[in-house]
């Protein structure tokens, strides 16, 4: 696998970003920065091409991946209609970490890129090197995030090496990325955003263009179709250890009640990770205590995420406790993808 290094400020002309438009004209995948996560990307018109990523990453096929665009234009090559209120998300957030569920036109994308369904998920990336490299292999790119099928979505271009080092053409590495959490997925039904997955675009920036109705919710409401993104139902986001996430209570209780969990898996011969805000890590004692942001900068929980869940992969962590992360805002995001890490093991606290 090649590993290239470029500036944020390199432009399409750069040879590496030529060279790995080249291999992307050429069915291969390569991975580079957006401004949530890594991608990796291939020609979304070229049904080989597609299938390089879902073997790459040992994706099931029947999750669709999206498709990405440098142009609001090239949007038109892709659907077949854009309703009013999708229309003003496009024009309020791209370039940006919204991704727009559509009806597809027909023979516009592979079929490998959209599992079969009438709808495709678009977006246009904020980041100049995911831009400049569109623009240069002049197709639209199906990019899902750069890990390993059920691994945490890399943030670093180390990160997409450690997965898919040997089984890809390329990395391009262009530094960490910004947001940290992936795009938030939406599908406009009758006027109403359905959110399909929570991200980089807060729920509270989307109520200013219409209802949301969140996952799950819109089930509730009799004789509305409901919307769903396939990807909901795989468990994403496991690091290799089991993860517990304790909610409620106050931060006493909350540490308490960690650290007890802590001390009797250790007497069990686990070795023990705590992921915490980095103002409560003096709170606890394990094997990794990691902090994941700062309750100062409510944005930088979303951003350290995901490297904090690989750290404790790589000190080979058999037992984590995380502390529930403020639920608004981005933190939506972060507490999404905390729950999908730990299923089942939810702990409330009264
Ligand atoms: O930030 C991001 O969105 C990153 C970067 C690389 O752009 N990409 C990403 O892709 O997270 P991926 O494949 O990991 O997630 C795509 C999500 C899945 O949950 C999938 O089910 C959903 O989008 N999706 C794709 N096409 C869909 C469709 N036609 N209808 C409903 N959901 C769809
Ligand atoms: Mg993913």
């Amino acid at each position: 696998t090649n590993y290239w290094v470029v500036a944020l400020t390199d432009s399409a002309e750069h040879p590496y970003i030529q060279a790995a438009a080249e291999l992307l004209r050429s069915g291969k995948c390569v991975a580079f920065p957006t401004e949530t996560v890594y991608g990796l990307g291939a020609d979304a018109t070229n049904t080989n091409a597609v299938e390089n990523i879902y073997k790459a990453k040992g994706r099931p096929t029947d999750n669709p991946l999206i498709v990405h665009i440098s142009h609001v234009d090239q949007l038109n090559t892709l659907v077949t209609e854009v309703d009013e209120v999708s229309q003003l998300l496009i024009d309020a957030f791209w370039p940006g970490p919204l991704t727009l569920v559509l009806p597809v036109k027909l023979g516009a994308v592979s079929p490998l890129v959209t599992a079969g369904l009438s709808t495709v998920a678009v977006r246009m990336p904020a980041h100049p090197i995911a831009l400049q490299l569109i623009e240069a292999a002049g197709c639209p790119l199906a990019a899902p995030s750069a890990n390993r099928s059920g691994r945490p979505s890399p943030t670093r271009a180390e990160h997409v090496r450690d997965d898919l080092d040997g089984r890809i053409e390329a990395i391009i590495d262009a530094g960490p990325t910004g947001v940290g959490v992936e795009s938030t997925v939406i599908e406009v039904v009758d006027g109403r955003i359905h959110l399909l997955r929570p991200g980089g675009i807060t729920k509270e920036q989307l109520t200013a263009f219409g209802t949301v109705l969140e996952a799950g919710a819109q089930d509730i409401e009799a004789g509305i179709a409901a919307p769903k993104s396939p990807g909901m139902k795989y468990a994403h986001y496991a690091p290799q250890g089991i993860l517990t996430l304790v909610k409620g209570g106050s931060i006493e209780q909350v540490a308490l009640q960690i650290q007890h969990m802590i001390d009797l898996a250790q007497a069990m011969g686990h070795s023990t990770g705590i992921l915490t805000y980095s103002e409560h890590k003096n709170r606890y004692h394990a094997d990794l205590v990691a902090s994941c942001g700062s309750l100062a900068q409510p944005d930088s929980t979303a951003h350290e995420l995901f490297a904090a869940l690989r750290s404790f992969d790589d000190a080979n962590i058999s037992f984590i406790v995380a502390e529930a992360f403020a639920d608004k805002g981005i933190g939506s995001a972060v507490m999404n993808r905390l729950e999908k890490a730990a299923g089942e093991r939810i702990l409330r606290l009264l």
